[in-house]
C-alpha cells in the first residue's frame, strides 16, 4: 500500500483550504447526533427509514419548507433512478411535516434552492 503512494505528493496548505472550503460549502450537513434522540414520532420515523438509505440523514435546517418539497421531487427520481422502492404518498407527506415541525428558529445551514 504504501509502495503505491510513494509517488504521491502531500497536498499544500493552500490545496487543503481550498478542499475544506468547498466540503464546508457543498457538503451535505447531517442531522446532528444529539438530536437523533428527538426522532421518535412516526413523522420522524419516516424520515429515518426511507432518507437514511442512500446517505446520511440531512439536517432539516438546511432547506425552507418550500424547499423540501422540490428536494423530495429529485430524491423521488433518485429512487427510480437507483432501483429503491419509491416512497408511498402518506410516507411523503409525513416526511413533510417532519420538516415542518423540525425548522426552529434559527437556520444555521440554509442553501436556497433558486
Ligand atoms: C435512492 C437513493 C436516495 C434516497 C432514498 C434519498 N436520497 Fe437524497 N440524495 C441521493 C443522491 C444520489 C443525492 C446526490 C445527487 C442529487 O442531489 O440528486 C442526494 C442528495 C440529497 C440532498 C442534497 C441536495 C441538496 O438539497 O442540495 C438532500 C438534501 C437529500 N438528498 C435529501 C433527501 C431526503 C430528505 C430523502 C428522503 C425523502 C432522501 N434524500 C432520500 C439519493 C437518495
Amino acid at each position: 500500500m504504501m509502495r503505491m503512494m510513494r509517488d504521491v505528493n502531500a497536498m499544500s496548505k493552500k490545496e487543503k483550504y481550498l478542499i475544506l472550503s468547498y466540503l464546508a460549502k457543498y457538503a451535505l450537513p447531517v442531522i446532528p447526533e444529539d438530536r437523533l434522540k428527538e426522532l421518535d414520532s412516526s413523522e420522524a420515523k419516516s424520515f429515518k427509514r426511507v432518507c437514511s438509505q442512500c446517505h446520511d440523514l440531512p439536517d432539516p435546517k438546511m432547506h425552507k419548507q418550500g424547499e423540501w418539497k422540490t428536494v423530495l421531487k429529485w430524491m423521488k427520481e433518485n429512487m427510480k433512478e437507483m432501483n429503491v422502492p419509491i416512497m408511498k404518498q402518506e410516507e411523503e407527506k409525513q416526511i413533510l411535516e417532519f420538516f415542518k415541525n423540525s425548522q426552529g428558529n434559527k437556520n444555521r445551514y440554509r442553501i436556497s434552492i433558486s
